[in-house]
């Protein structure tokens, strides 16, 4: 494993809110940022989680490979999918797994989060997967702590995980409609792939980190948004296109992603009232029905239904929510896996 930044680590060069990666303690690698991977990380990446989907599919989902190892998922923000993936993953890795809530810390009486992960870095910790409200917290515990560091979604900078596990999603839909295994399929699938990214665009980490992801794979992306829900600059966003009108975009993407209306971020102080949004931006059944054959639906999660996604759309066979959720354990047994690794996966030839 080649591609997660360590202590020469490039620097994420996209987002004005993107932390600073000072070389981290002791050569760990980390995974803060899809920048940093490129094509050929998030390839190695999708292709290790081939091998760890087929884990998932034995009787006992489990192997050795991170005996003796021990995960801490820090959290600092509410998380369902990220926080119970990230540990059903490290579990089946065989890792000893800590999970850890600044909400019922020490933090609670004073303590700062430097004082916090630093404690718990000295019980001996391997990785720290860090959710925080503010951008450049899991970069800052990267610097702090000798132990690799996964961003698992940091303020409005970026989830890469979340566009990892989409884009191993994405591919093995296509693998599979093509009658192909997706081991070994590359990433050439993204390659002019039309990917409508819906939404809550300027709060986003989860957008963030997909357009990168799509933009390093060759995909085409159009965000489709009002313009008080894009960002102030789309420098450094590669974008092939803005619209403001889903019902003359919806006929011409694969991929429709759905972002959910961040109102714990103010989202709603930029909008007139959210049964506007809604009515212009809601992929309802009539919309849905404006897809091409075969047109993809996607949203992250959690689901505002009614809001960003109707329930019968939700419900759609072509809508891809819960595989996301299924495929994020192995993607995520991926990323632990080529960051802490030792011992090769059994039944799969993958080693670190
Ligand atoms: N998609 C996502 O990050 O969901 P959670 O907030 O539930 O982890």
């Amino acid at each position: 494993m080649t591609r997660l930044a360590g202590s020469e680590g490039p620097r994420p060069t996209v987002s004005p809110a993107a932390p600073v990666v000072e070389p981290a303690k002791g050569g760990r690698r980390h995974l803060l940022s899809v920048a940093e991977l490129g094509a050929e990380g998030i390839a190695e990446i999708l292709e290790v989680s081939d091998a760890f989907v087929e884990v998932g599919r034995r009787s006992i989902p489990k192997v050795p490979s991170l005996r003796g190892r021990t995960v801490v998922t820090l959290f600092a923000e509410q998380s369902t999918r990220t926080r119970l993936s990230f540990e059903t993953a490290a579990k089946r890795l065989s890792a000893d797994v800590l999970s850890f809530s600044l909400d019922t810390s020490s933090v609670k009486k004073g303590e700062s989060l430097r004082d916090t992960v630093e404690t718990v870095a000295a019980m001996g910790v391997d990785a720290f997967v860090v959710r925080h409200t503010s951008a450049g917290a899991p970069a800052a515990v990267a610097r702090w702590v000798d132990a690799s560091v996964v961003n698992a979604g940091d303020g409005w900078h970026e989830h890469p995980t979340q566009a990892l596990l989409d884009c191993y999603t994405i591919r093995q839909v296509l693998a599979e409609r093509a009658g192909r295994p997706s081991q070994g399929a590359g990433v050439g699938c993204f390659v002019g792939l039309r990917v409508a990214i819906v939404g809550d665009v300027r709060r986003s980490r989860v957008a963030r980190s997909l357009v990168l992801a799509m933009g390093s794979l060759g995909a085409e992306v159009i965000l489709v948004a009002p313009g008080s829900l894009l960002p102030p600059s789309l420098e450094g966003w590669p974008v092939t296109e803005v619209s403001y009108d889903l019902d003359a975009v919806l006929p011409h993407v694969d991929v429709c992603y759905l972002l959910r209306l961040q109102s714990e971020r103010g989202a709603g102080a930029f909008l007139p009232s959210v049964r506007e949004y809604s009515t212009w931006y809601g992929l309802t059944a009539r919309r849905a029905g404006l897809l091409g054959d075969g047109a993809l639906v996607m949203h992250p999660g959690p689901m505002n239904r009614g809001v960003e996604i109707a329930d019968d759309v939700a419900a759609l066979p072509q809508s891809l929510v819960l595989r996301q959720v299924s495929n994020g354990v192995a993607v995520r047994m991926a990323v632990l896996f080529m960051l802490l690794g030792q011992a090769p996966v059994p039944g799969t030839g993958v080693s670190a």
